[in-house]
This record gives C-alpha cells, structure tokens and sequence, in this order.
C-alpha cells in the first residue's frame, strides 16, 4: 500500500436501481495502488453490478466512482483503457484460437501487429497456453477459457485489474492455477479488484476484504480484523451419542444460542463474543449436566462466523474434489452437514 498516493479506485454513495430493485443502496469503496481488494459477497447482492460500473459497461444512477484518476462517467474511454477486466462470463471468442484472441484484443488496444503477436505469445506462456494456442478457444476445457479470458484482461500491463468471480465453477486445480496467477500479478504491482462468493478465496488472495449484501457495504477490513471482529468459536467434543442432547443443554445455558452440531464427530460449536467468560460458564454448565467431555477450546472465528454474523446467512459447500470443501457464501444454511 502507498498511503500517500491517491487511490486508484474511490467509489462515492453508487446507488443503482433496476425498475423496483435496488441493487447498489449508496456503496462506498477505496482500493489503494498495489493493493489486491476482494469484493465478498453472496448472489445478487451486487458485484457485478458494481464491477460493471467501474468497467464503464453501466451507469450509476448516482454518485461518483474514480477509477485510475478517471471519472467513469464523464470519461468512460479512459477508464476503459487504463484496466484490464475478466467478466463472470468468459468473453473470449470460441471460434477464434487462443493466440487470435489474444491478438484482437492486442489489436483493439492499439498495438501494432508484430508487437500484438509478440504479447500473445508471451501471455499464452505465462498461462500454459502455448500448446494450445493454436485451437480454436471454444475447444479449451473450462479452465483453459479461464486463463485465457484472465489473459486477455493483462493486455498491455494495465494498473489494475479487475476480475468478476474469476474462479466460479471452476474445478480445484484450474481454481489453484487461477490464484497462482493472481499471486503474480500481485507480486507485479498491479491492483486488483475481485468479486468472490468464496470465503477462503477471499481470505486467501485479498488484503483487505469488503463484504457486500443486498446492495450495501456491511464490514470492511483485513480477513484478520474482521474474524476478531465476529469474536471466537468455542469447540467441544464429547464421548459418544448419550452425551450430545446434555451437551446441547449445556451450552445452550451458557452460550445463549442453540450450538451446531456435527452428530458423526460428537462435536458442537459455537459462535461466541466473550470468550474467555463463557468458556467458564460452559464448564460449569457441562459440570452439572454429568457430560463426559473429551475436548473443550476456543478458536478464532472464520470468516464464515463473520458473514453469519454480518447478515445473518450461512455457507454452503461448494465441491472442490475429492470428498473436500469449499465454503461459499449463501441464502441457504447448511452447518450441520460439516
Ligand atoms: N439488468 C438487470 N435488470 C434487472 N435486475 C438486475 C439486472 N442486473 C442485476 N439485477 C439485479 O440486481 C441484483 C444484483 O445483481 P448482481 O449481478 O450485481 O449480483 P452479484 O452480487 O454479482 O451476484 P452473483 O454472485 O450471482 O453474480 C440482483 O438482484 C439482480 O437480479
Ligand atoms: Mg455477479
């Protein structure tokens, strides 16, 4: 981070609204130069229409948004070619081969052929493109297309990039490959905005985290500040079934709320705000319940725990392969299966 730079997004009071739906209810957002910002947030609460306001594709209704020291509104050009940008969707063209992709877009920036021919080759290297450069993209597996479109969004080096769910279906190794190239564009300097509904992948990849829903800004800080925030889990494992229903009680007097439990481990969390105090009130409440208790702890929230306090919804899973899981923010709630 440069705090004496300007930033190179600033997003001031965006509101959108689609017929009756209101999208974006006054969204507020600094990006600083250098920085990787994820944009955390569950489906429809508004990402993409933020992104495409950045990326000049919508306007706001109001507000301003600054991006790269451009307004989006009054100079859409500049914006759009001082970025790069990776859709939820991939852009790229099926019937055209990669390395032509890459050469229009080359092209569409303003390079010369020999220089737009010279980045592709040297993009589709650094994406493990190259033998497949000559096919047509609509060939590609999914996260061959992935690679490409982020490809294509690095054209010419711009400041920032700015990549909409850019792991979204993929499967475990294409989404590996796709942070891995993130982490080099970050070791490169660039600023990067994404939007993701995957918590570890926020976590993982962002400095800091601006979690999103129903249109509004509702926490912002490092994965650090805002898991100190949502306080700590407190953890107990008990001997066997017997032991569970009087667990329960026992933490449901102590913690206030119903714990989640995992019947198959003998295992029950909690979500808690002060956790010193109540692990003593649990171990008393256990105590007198007669509970055979096998392990009993605290640990720092998750980012889970943070966007379950935030706005009340839970993770789902999604499949990362082999029997291994992703949280992913959602409506649904689906603890008790974890
Ligand atoms: N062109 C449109 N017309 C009408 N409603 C829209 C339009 N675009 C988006 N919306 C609505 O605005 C809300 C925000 O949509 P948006 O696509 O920004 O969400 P998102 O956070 O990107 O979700 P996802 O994770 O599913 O991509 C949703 O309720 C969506 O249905
Ligand atoms: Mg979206």
């Amino acid at each position: 981070m440069h705090p004496t730079t300007a930033p190179t997004i600033r997003v001031h009071g965006i509101h959108k609204k689609f017929r009756h739906h209101h999208a974006l209810r006054g969204v507020d957002l600094e990006v600083a130069s250098g920085e990787v910002m994820a944009l955390l947030g569950p489906n429809g609460a508004g990402k993409t229409t933020l992104v495409k306001i950045l990326t000049t594709l919508l306007k706001p209704d109001s507000g301003s948004a600054v991006v790269n020291g451009w307004d989006v509104s009054s100079e859409p050009e500049k914006v759009r070619s001082s970025i790069g940008m990776a859709g939820q969707f991939a852009t790229v063209d099926g019937v055209l081969t990669g390395f032509e992709n890459l050469c229009l877009v080359a092209r569409l920036r303003g390079m010369g052929g020999r220089t737009a021919r010279r980045v592709a080759d040297d993009l589709l290297a650094r994406f493990r493109l190259t033998e497949a450069a000559g096919r047509p993209a609509g060939t590609y597996s999914g996260g061959m297309r992935r690679r490409l479109d982020l490809a294509a969004a690095l054209v010419g080096s711009p400041p920032l990039v700015i990549l909409d769910e850019p792991t979204t279906g993929l499967d475990p190794e294409a989404r590996l490959d796709t942070w891995e190239a993130v982490g080099e564009l970050v070791t490169g300097g660039t600023t990067i905005l994404l939007t993701t509904q995957y918590l570890e992948e926020a976590d993982r990849l962002a400095d800091r985290i601006t979690v999103i829903d129903r249109g509004a800004v509702v926490a912002e800080g490092t994965s650090d500040h805002l898991k100190a925030g949502a306080g700590q889990r407190l953890v107990l494992c008990v001997a066997d079934d017997a032991q569970l229903a009087p667990a329960v009680r026992a933490l449901a007097r102590a913690t206030g709320t119903e714990p989640e439990v995992n019947r198959r481990a003998h295992r029950l969390e909690a979500a808690v705000t002060d956790g010193s105090a109540v692990l003593g009130r649990a171990l008393a409440a256990l105590d007198d319940e007669g509970v055979d208790v096998l392990e009993v702890g605290l640990s720092r929230s998750t980012l889970d725990d943070v966007f379950l306090a935030l706005t009340g919804k839970g993770v789902t899973q999604a499949p990362t392969g082999k029997g291994a899981a992703q949280p992913a923010v959602n409506g649904a709630r689906a603890r008790e299966a974890r």
